[in-house]
């Protein structure tokens, strides 16, 4: 173990890199789909209270584990949990802290490989003169989607690589140059994001056109902030909501227990905890609902919206619409959501490059250089296959497990752990220690009852959902003590990959299509379970290695 301490720079440069890791692609791509694929009004109070009753909770319990887990020394999850008990399971549970990193940011990182390409072809003008389709396939023949199954996406790959190994650079320059790039990327990516949010409320029914009569901004920013309370019995919309909060904070990850693992012992951590998770709902909320959503009902309408919601709207859609106010202003505008993008995505990315960082530095003395590169080397493992197999669904099977289940699962034990086994009232002193502010004391039962309690609802339900969604049905069933058949969504059912069967009954025509994306799904769950069990690998050789040097 290395006795230097590594810290950071100054409180702005936490909260700014912490708010960095939360604030990513999440804000701006995934909730405006899930806000509108769930209801619009009818998302929002959910998503709101799953923030204060699961996302606060899960912060204070991150950044105290953190920074318990770095007075003595350790900074990433397996050694942070080990030090919270005596059973020696934690560790091998903290792996979960440092997989899910490694598993996110090999298909993230191509996601930010887009958003660079897409600010440069901007600056070159690519875009100008295309019709809709031809922005809409650019995105398609880039991704290789519409290629042929030997066309290896050379190009993407090539920017992928490149990305990656900006990453890989800054990681090696050690939290300063995390710092760094928070504070320049942070304030630049709000100032973007308020321009386009401007430009966006303004439109009103001003960009209507012949096609699209009834196109009005307003109607976007309606839908989103008309609540709808019969949503607020639906656990569909429960799920999508908390999935929502989980993946927006970086909760459940890792990587904030590992930032959080280089605050000073006595530095506050209530107040810049707070801070940060609010920093990031400011921007979720009010920027991420205020681009994609209101400008492409400013120009298509709200219906068209509704129907179209996806991940293609940001890359597919928003090109050709910039342009339809001009030139110039088309330019900027795309610079600044595809930048934005960019800021958001490298800042969160930096941070799942920290826990594996951390381990080897911590075990294995391994400096800074090594310690990026040997990650750079591993995200890149896993990540190229997502690369090649976009179209059959590699990328989705990563995000699904590492991105969505295992959040769930690690926030679930971290939580015990912290309220059950470290204890409550021991818990409750880490968290108060140099507080800033006076935490309301009913967040010490939220945390040992409620917050536990919802997350084992949220896996649950997420294992067993039953057909159509429909729960009221299954819940009567239920109570008649009769089973209840699952939804092909359901986890369970994924598991033996009910949903892609359930897709080649019903289209028998995408026949060779769906067995292949049934091949590659499995591929990657291999691949993301021999990952696992390396890292496993990893802190067991680590533990054999202190053992023996406690020892002599
Ligand atoms: N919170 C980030 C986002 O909204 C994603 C992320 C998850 C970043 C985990 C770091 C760690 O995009």
């Amino acid at each position: 173990m290395s006795n230097q301490k590594e810290s950071w720079g100054s409180r702005t440069g936490l909260i700014l890199a912490m708010a960095g890791n939360a604030v990513g692609l999440g804000n701006f791509l995934r909730f405006p789909v899930q806000a509108v694929q769930n209801g619009g009004g009818g998302f929002i109070l959910p998503y709101l209270i799953c923030f204060v009753l699961m996302g606060i909770p899960l912060l204070f319990v991150e950044w105290s584990i953190g920074r318990y887990g770095g007075i003595s020394g350790n900074h990433s999850t397996p050694y942070i949990l080990d030090s919270m008990s005596k059973k020696k399971i934690w560790k091998y549970i903290g792996v979960f802290g440092i997989f899910t990193n490694i598993a996110v940011v090999a298909y993230y990182t191509y996601i930010e490989s887009w958003t660079f390409m897409y600010v440069l072809h901007t600056l070159l003008g690519s875009f100008t003169g295309m019709s809709k389709e031809e922005i809409s396939f650019f995105f398609d023949n880039y991704v290789n989607l519409s290629g042929s199954d030997f066309g290896i996406p050379l190009l993407p790959l090539v920017v992928y690589i490149l990305v990656l190994g900006v990453n890989v650079y800054i990681l090696s320059t050690g939290l300063g140059g995390i710092e760094k790039v928070a504070k320049i990327g942070m304030p630049l990516l709000i100032l973007f994001g308020i321009i386009l949010a401007v430009r966006g409320w303004t439109m009103g029914t001003s960009f209507a056109s012949n096609e699209f009569p009834d196109a009005n901004a307003w109607d976007g920013i309606n839908f989103l902030w008309t609540p709808q309370y019969s949503s607020l019995a639906d656990p569909k919309v429960w799920l999508a909501a908390a999935g929502q909060i989980f993946f927006t904070l970086s909760v459940g990850m890792g990587s904030i227990q590992c930032y959080a693992s280089y605050i000073k012992e006595n530095e506050d951590i209530a107040l810049n905890s707070v801070t940060a998770g609010f920093t990031n709902e400011f921007v979720e909320v009010l920027l991420g609902s205020a681009i994609v959503i209101p400008i492409a009902a400013g120009f298509l309408g709200i219906d068209w919206v509704l129907e179209n919601a996806g991940f293609g709207m940001a890359f597919q859609t928003m090109p050709y619409l910039f342009q339809q106010w001009g030139t110039t202003f088309g330019i900027i505008a795309g610079v600044c959501w595809f930048g934005l993008l960019f800021f958001a995505g490298i800042t969160s990315s930096l941070a799942m490059g920290t826990p594996w960082m951390g381990f080897m530095k911590d075990e294995f003395g391994w400096g800074k250089v090594k310690g990026a590169v040997s990650f750079g080397i591993v995200a890149l493992l896993m990540g190229v296959p997502t690369v090649l197999f976009y179209k059959y669904g590699y990328f989705d099977e990563y995000d699904y497990w590492a991105g969505t289940v295992s959040l769930v699962v690690f926030a679930l034990l971290e939580t015990i752990l912290f309220a059950w086994i470290f204890g409550m009232d021991k818990g409750w002193v880490e968290i108060n220690r140099g507080a800033d502010i006076r935490i309301p004391s009913i967040y010490k039962w939220i945390m040992k009852y409620v917050t536990p309690v919802l997350l084992l609802l949220v896996f649950i339900s997420a294992l067993f959902t039953p057909e159509g969604n429909d729960w009221a049905g299954a819940i009567a069933s239920f109570t008649d003590g009769r089973l209840y058949s699952l939804d092909p969504s359901a986890l369970i059912s994924k598991l033996t990959h009910e949903d892609i069967k359930l897709a080649l009954s019903l289209s028998p025509e995408q026949g060779e299509y769906l067995e292949k994306k049934m091949f590659y799904s499995s591929l990657a769950r291999i691949q993301l379970l021999l990952l696992f069990l390396g890292i496993v690998g990893i802190v067991w050789y680590s533990s054999v290695k202190r053992k023996k040097s406690s020892l002599s």
